[in-house]
């Protein structure tokens, strides 16, 4: 069992390289290559990262990983293959830019793939990102893409910001921001939160700015309020961009600055948040909306940050604080 993952985990690595090489030094990799550079990454940002390029042609990783010597069983169990009816192997990651995913040791045990679209080839059926699939070396819920390399800033900042998508993490270290990580596709899990809690207090939820990333962050700001003793802010970024996007139009510089600067509390956060699709100036919707800032207010532990939301909400709606503090108290009890 030790010896099959230590198997798996050179594999990886020689897998990891492969499509570096493909991607860098190769013909097949030049459109992808161009695709990059075309998006802004640097020579190095892209070797730091050790993308790759997973070419159309479906036979040849396992013709390069059998003549290196990998047993049918580690091919087999790898993640990396499709077996067909006739016991073919075919790479499960075709024409596909590719995202090796450490685990926190910093050892190659999965990868996520970016379609490349190309005119000669009809993949509209085909996922836009396609992860490895779960194995028992490769859990989705126990990792964090960059974890590793950005856990030295995570600890010296004592501060992670928490991305969705792996371009995302690479255009703010890009940018030099290195404490960026990413949840793999899926929503943020509890284990998750849990090593990121090992590491820092802080935790940043810079999710994309359209309406699937601000719901995301409202469920990730339940959980890590639930799960954790992070305490939690919030970096929204403007226009409905994601990081990456905000990089591609305003420049490093200005994705630095957003990243550092622009951070509201879980509060601010949740006063716009409950905005929308409300009209304020009518009573009943303004009635909803107080009644939703007092539920998220019963999560706050601290009496001093309770009182100045409250004090908050009573100046911007011209109501008592004592009311507020009354129908606060109420909801306090409800959930006993
Ligand atoms: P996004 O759709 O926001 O992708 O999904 P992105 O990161 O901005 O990608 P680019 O800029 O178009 O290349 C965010 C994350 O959701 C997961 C991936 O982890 C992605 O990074 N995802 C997205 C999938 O797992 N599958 C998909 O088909 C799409
Ligand atoms: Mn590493
Ligand atoms: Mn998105
Ligand atoms: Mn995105
Ligand atoms: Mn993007």
């Amino acid at each position: 069992e030790p010896t099959q993952n230590r198997k798996q985990l050179e594999l990886h690595e020689e897998v990891a390289q492969f499509y570096h090489h493909i991607l860098l030094n190769t013909k097949v990799g030049e459109h992808a290559l161009s695709y990059l550079y075309e998006r802004g990454l640097t020579l190095e940002t892209i070797k730091d990262f050790k993308l790759g390029f997973a070419p159309m042609e479906r036979t040849i990783l396992n013709q390069v990983m059998t003549e290196k010597g990998y047993e049918e069983e580690v091919l087999n169990d790898s993640g990396l293959f499709y077996e067909t009816e006739t016991g073919e192997r075919l790479n499960r990651f075709y024409q596909r830019v590719m995202f090796p995913i450490e685990n926190h040791q910093g050892k190659i045990i999965g990868f996520s793939g970016r379609l490349l679209t190309d005119e000669k080839y009809d993949l509209t059926d085909q996922p836009k990102y396609l992860n490895s699939p779960e194995t028992n070396f490769f859990n989705k819920r126990f990792i964090l893409y960059h974890f590793h390399d950005a856990r030295p800033t995570i600890r010296k900042t004592n501060d992670v910001i928490l991305f969705e998508g792996f371009m995302d993490v690479i255009s703010a270290a890009q940018s030099g921001v290195q404490n960026g990580v990413a949840s793999m596709g899926t929503s943020l899990t509890t284990d998750q939160i849990k090593m990121l809690e090992r590491v820092t207090e802080n935790i940043s939820i810079c999710y994309d700015g359209d309406n699937a990333g601000v719901e995301a962050t409202m469920r990730a700001i339940d959980l890590i309020s639930k799960q954790s003793q992070l305490s939690c802010q919030v970096i929204s970024i403007p226009n409905k961009l994601d990081p990456d996007d905000y990089r591609k139009i305003h420049g490093e510089d200005q994705l630095r600055h957003l990243l550092e600067n622009n951070r509201d509390t879980v509060f601010q956060f949740k006063k716009e948040y409950f905005k929308r699709n409300r009209n304020l100036e009518q009573e009943s919707d303004k009635i909803e909306y107080i009644d939703d800032m007092l539920a998220s207010l019963v999560e706050v532990p601290s009496i001093i940050e309770t009182d100045i939301y409250l004090t908050q909400l009573a100046d911007d709606f011209l109501v008592s604080k004592d009311a507020l503090q009354n129908e606060l108290s109420e909801k306090r009890q409800e959930i006993k």
